[in-house]
Parts: structure tokens; C-alpha cells; sequence
């Protein structure tokens, strides 16, 4: 697997792929490569020539410079990685090299950045869009993979690649759980070990929102009120958001009917996790 850093060598590749008509697929991370995103890795190298990884911890996404200092750091590990699920180069640009001194330009998706990760950790999609465009510009791929864990970014890149249109096909894949149910982050690394079983209640109170659903509950704010009960059997676990949204426009819904969404971010401890999943409500 080749490794990429300069911008020069990436369009050169790329070029080269386009000349000789190769699909290019593209799995755009940040690093500390865990199953979800080499399930990404693996389902683009099914489906397309060439597939490039991007890891670049995009400094203008994160609202903590705590958070930015503390994002775990492994490239060679990671290069190992990624090569093994097939990945056939690896660009890791440095800082300056994607946000040169005189940098000014950015991106925003402004209803759907507003709530949730949003409201949470303001700026944080205006970096994630901006650092997105920038590198499918670059990569210019016919299929980008992310994974549904972050259910907001999903879908907010969604919305970037139809108002920018981008010619770009998104894949949403679900999210891969460790035994238990937490849902695989770059940020687990950070949990110490009696972190570990309250970090699974998000999970737990997932679950039930989807056993209330199934049973018949079709008011939101009572399936909520039950989560916030299961994530607070733990004294060291606290809510940012619990809440169940129209997929689409992730306003909050109360009459649950057709496809919802349901959103949880929780403290544990100095470690913020977020989960989701989706559920189907017959009329
Ligand atoms: O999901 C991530 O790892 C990041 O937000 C992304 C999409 C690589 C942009 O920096």
C-alpha cells in the first residue's frame, strides 16, 4: 500500500486512475482504524478499483483543544490496518499541508448542522464539511463510505454532495458493535475499564427505545423519558442529547410514524459517546 502525504502525489494517482478508467473509492477517516472503519475498507474494496484512505485529524472540526490533543495518534498501526483490508494507498497529509497559513474558504450545511452534534460542539460540522469537500475534490471518487454511527455527519455529507453536486455515490454502512453493543469509536480507546460497563448502557437504552417501539409506544417523549432512566442507573454517566428525530430533517418527532431515528450522546466520564439506531413504525 502506497503512502501519500503531499497534495501534488495525491492528483497525480488520481489522475492516473482516471486516465485508465479505474473506479476510485474512498474512506475518508481520522485515524485509530477500528472495525467500522475496515468494514468501510473491505465493502470499497469490493466495489471499486482503487481504493484510498484518508486519515487526517482535522484540527478545525474539533471545538476542545483537550479533544484535539487526546485523539489517539497510531499511523504506522493504522497504515498495517488499512493495507490489510485492502486498501490500496493511504493519504495522511499533514496540517499545513490542507490548511496552508493564508486558508479563509469553509463549508456549512446550515439546518442540519444546527441541532445535536451541532448545538454540542459549535463548529464542529463546518469543519467536517470543509475538510469533506476539500478531499473529494482531491480524491474526486466515484463511491465515499461512512459509516452510520454518525448518523448527523451521514447525513449532513448527503446534503453537502447534492447542494455542491458532487458526482459522488454515498454508502451508509451500519455500525459495527463490540460484544456488549458499544458501538466502535477512535474515542473507546480512551475509556479506562470501569468505564467500560456504563459506556454499554447507551446501547441498553437503545435497545429498549426499539422493544418500546415494537410493543406499540408511539409517543417520543415517552420512549425518551425510558432511555434517560436506563443511562442514569450509572452515577457516571451523563446525557448531552436523548432524542428521536425525523431521519431526514432530524427535527424531533413525537407521533413516531414511518422511518425514525434515534439519537443518544452520552458523558462517560471525560469520554463523550454517541449511538443511534433506526426504527421502522408501522401505521
Ligand atoms: O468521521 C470522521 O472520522 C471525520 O469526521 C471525517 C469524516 C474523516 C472528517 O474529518
Amino acid at each position: 500500500m502506497r503512502i501519500i502525504k503531499r497534495i501534488a502525489e495525491l492528483r497525480q494517482a488520481v489522475r492516473g486512475m482516471k486516465r485508465r478508467g479505474r473506479s476510485i473509492g474512498f474512506v475518508p477517516t481520522m485515524g485509530a482504524l477500528h472495525e467500522g472503519h475496515l468494514s468501510l475498507i473491505r465493502k470499497a474494496r469490493r466495489e471499486t478499483d482503487w481504493v484510498i484512505v484518508s486519515l487526517f485529524i482535522n484540527p478545525i472540526q474539533f471545538n476542545r483543544r483537550s479533544d484535539f490533543r487526546s485523539y489517539p495518534r497510531v499511523l504506522a498501526q493504522d497504515a498495517r490496518k488499512a493495507a490489510g483490508a485492502g486498501a490500496d494507498a493511504l493519504f495522511a497529509p499533514s496540517a499545513v499541508e490542507i490548511y496552508p497559513p493564508d486558508f479563509q474558504t469553509s463549508v456549512e450545511v446550515e439546518r442540519l448542522s444546527r441541532r445535536w452534534e451541532g448545538r454540542s460542539r459549535p463548529g464542529h460540522f463546518r469543519g467536517v464539511a470543509t475538510v469533506v469537500a476539500k478531499l473529494f475534490h482531491l480524491v474526486q471518487p466515484d463511491i465515499a463510505y461512512f459509516g452510520q454511527k454518525d448518523a448527523q455527519q451521514a447525513r449532513i455529507v448527503r446534503q453537502m454532495i447534492r447542494d455542491l453536486n458532487f458526482d459522488i455515490r454515498l454508502r451508509i454502512l451500519p455500525t459495527i458493535r463490540e460484544l456488549g453493543g458499544l458501538a466502535m469509536s477512535s474515542r473507546n480507546q480512551l475509556l479506562s475499564s470501569s468505564a467500560r460497563r456504563p459506556s454499554r448502557l447507551l446501547f441498553e437504552a437503545l435497545q429498549e427505545a426499539r422493544r418500546l417501539i415494537q410493543w406499540g409506544e408511539r409517543r417520543g417523549s415517552v420512549v425518551v423519558r425510558r432511555m434517560r432512566q436506563i443511562i442514569h442507573k450509572s452515577s457516571k454517566a451523563r446525557i448531552d442529547y436523548a432524542a428521536i428525530v425525523n431521519p431526514k430533517t432530524l427535527e424531533p418527532v413525537e407521533k413516531l410514524q414511518g422511518k425514525v431515528q434515534v439519537l443518544l450522546a452520552v458523558w462517560i466520564g471525560p469520554v463523550r459517546l454517541i449511538d443511534n439506531i433506526q426504527c421502522y413504525v408501522p401505521s
